[in-house]
């Protein structure tokens, strides 16, 4: 039998890894063997992932640049945030405004030193890592590490991009996004995207199979229901779209099918 790989962190790089599978399908390095086989398998079934996983990322850049910007959004919760790879959202946003400050969740602890390397490497101020779970919001908002670095009394920013197709409903993923929104403070925004149930069955099966060996059940849903995410909340313009139409910077005009469609919008609580 083989020796498990494993770096002297004592990652698991036999076992292939979501966020690491992500990285990959998004050009960056911290993937392993495992990650790289899954991944092409999902490439192989429907070779635009790669486009769809770069227009998520996209996405996150505009919205955070936004926030950040016009909205005045100075705090980011950034939950499901993946591994360092470009424009991470505290260089988005700090580049609107250095001083926006912002915590990066993860429930992976390898995404959690990877972020915590970076940031020591870049010796960057107002950005943390916290290792918790989406499914557990108040865990997460009730921390004194994670309350000591924000002010929930103020406007916040939370991220769940690309993270919610990971809960599904029989973990309440609708309840747990109300019970997080509840707790914010009027003006703040709640920023998701989400796979779409718009591929076709056999790209469907291939990805959910992927992402099962990685341990995580991919849930897509119809645009119906991940709208419903954002209930109590107000959708800025334009709305809940295909991530490529969410406020381009040049005009896309009728979108090519995409195989794997990600969908995102932005929403603000009214005082
Ligand atoms: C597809 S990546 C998205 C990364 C980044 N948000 C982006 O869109 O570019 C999904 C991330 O969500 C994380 N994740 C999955 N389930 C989670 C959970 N229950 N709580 C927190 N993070 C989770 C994974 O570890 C992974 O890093």
């Amino acid at each position: 039998m083989r020796e498990r790989e494993s770096t002297p962190g004592g990652i698991d790089t036999w076992t292939p890894n979501g966020a690491r599978i992500y990285d990959y399908i998004l050009g960056g390095r911290d993937n392993y063997p495992a990650d790289r086989a899954a991944a092409d398998k999902m490439l192989q079934s429907n070779p635009a992932a790669r486009n769809t996983a770069l227009a998520n990322r996209a996405f996150l850049g505009r919205v955070v640049t936004h926030l950040a910007g016009e909205a005045g959004i100075t705090q980011f919760l950034d939950i499901g945030s993946g591994l360092p790879t470009q424009r991470n959202v505290h260089e988005v946003a700090q580049a609107a405004n250095p001083d926006a400050r912002v915590v990066y969740v993860d429930l992976d602890p390898t995404v959690i030193r990877h972020s915590q390397a970076l940031l020591e490497r870049d010796g960057t101020g107002n950005v943390m890592t916290f290792q918790g779970d989406v499914r557990k919001p108040g865990r997460i908002l009730e921390a004194p590490r994670v309350n000591a670095f924000l002010d929930l009394r103020q406007p916040i920013a939370v991220l769940m991009v690309a993270v919610l197709h990971f809960v599904s409903d029989e973990e309440d993923a609708h309840g747990i996004v109300r019970r997080l929104g509840d707790k914010l403070a009027p003006g703040s925004h709640l920023v998701i995207s989400h796979t779409a149930d718009e591929s076709p069955p056999e790209v469907k099966a291939v990805a959910q199979q992927g992402f099962r060996m990685a341990g995580a059940m991919l849930t897509p849903r119809t645009r119906a229901e991940i709208t419903r995410f954002f209930d109590g909340f107000e959708l800025l313009e334009p709305g809940l779209v295909d991530v490529r139409a969410w406020r381009p910077e040049q005009p896309v005009g009728e979108l090519p099918p995409a195989g794997w469609t990600i969908v995102g919008g932005v929403a603000r609580r009214d005082p």
